[in-house]
């Protein structure tokens, strides 16, 4: 899969901290990460809990302004959110009084397309997540999965360039996320995006990553970069995949002992 033309997203010397509000302390959460996100690639970042994985996502998507360092969208700085950078996040976000329908039309009207053209798009892209038939279905009469492929669909309907996704399925049973994983997987092979996909499962990001981005304890800086040549699909008991999940889960172990003796 090659970029064909797609943007790539690079962070230059990037970090991230916040003041924190009781204290007036300063928490540094990201520490000087330099990061090319290749076009048309899925790349999985995969970091212990709490080392600033959401932080460094919402300063990709333009939510955070970084500390100091710069984020680069086609060579082009990024300032602020923008329709070229889509989020998903762990939670669905959809509107509860919406239909499935509405619930992906509504970015396309903020973006001034016209009904007609956000309803024929909307169901395109419910089509792409194999939603079609749902469009008049409430988020309260969909499953925990389904509901994650409307929050999809709703973010891919605008185009972006590149699609951030914060632990999407997280919240979903043990075999609803293996599913999720597979249909990740199989929307990005029909739809070429650049995908930057934040987890703390180290399966997770060895089952979908292509290029993988170890990050330490807070804050967080880069300690593991490796490129998962493994065909998809893949199998989770595949030798290979056993010996890159148990790389990246030795270093994941270091780094919180460490936390431990803190
Ligand atoms: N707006 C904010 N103001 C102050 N501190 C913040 C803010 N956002 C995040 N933090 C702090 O930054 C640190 C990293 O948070 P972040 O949510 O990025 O981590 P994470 O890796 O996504 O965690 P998790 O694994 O729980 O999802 C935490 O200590 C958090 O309290
Ligand atoms: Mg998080």
């Amino acid at each position: 899969m090659n970029g064909n033309g797609r943007p790539a997203l690079e962070l230059r010397s990037l970090s991230k901290s916040f003041k924190e509000k009781k204290t007036g302390r300063t928490l540094e959460v990201l520490s000087g990460l330099d990061i090319e996100v290749r076009p048309g690639r899925l790349t999985c970042i995969v970091g212990p809990s709490g080392c600033g994985k959401t932080t460094l996502l919402r300063v990709m998507g333009g939510l955070e302004a970084p500390t100091s360092g710069e984020v680069f969208l086609g060579g082009k700085p990024v300032r602020g959110p923008g329709p070229d950078r889509g989020m998903v996040f762990q939670e669905y976000a959809l509107f509860p009084w919406r239909t499935v329908l509405r619930n992906v039309t509504f970015g396309l009207a903020l973006k001034g397309i016209p009904a007609r053209e956000a309803r024929e798009r909307a169901e395109v892209y419910l089509g792409t997540v194999g939603l079609s038939g749902c469009e008049d279905l409430y988020p309260r009469e969909l499953s925990g999965g389904m509901k994650q492929r409307v929050a999809i669909a709703r973010t891919l309907a605008v185009e972006p360039s590149v699609l951030l996704m914060d632990e999407p399925f997280a919240s979903l049973d043990a075999q609803t996320r293996n599913g999720m994983q597979e249909f990740l997987v199989d929307l990005w092979m029909r739809t070429g995006t650049t995908i930057v996909f934040v987890t703390h499962s180290v399966d997770e990001a060895v089952f979908l990553g292509q290029d993988i981005i170890g990050l330490s304890r807070r804050p967080a800086r880069i300690v593991e970069r490796l490129e998962n040549t493994l065909g998809y699909p893949r199998t989770r008991t595949d030798p290979e995949f056993t010996g890159l999940r148990a790389r990246i889960l030795e270093y994941l172990v270091k780094e919180m002992a460490m936390e431990r003796k803190i």
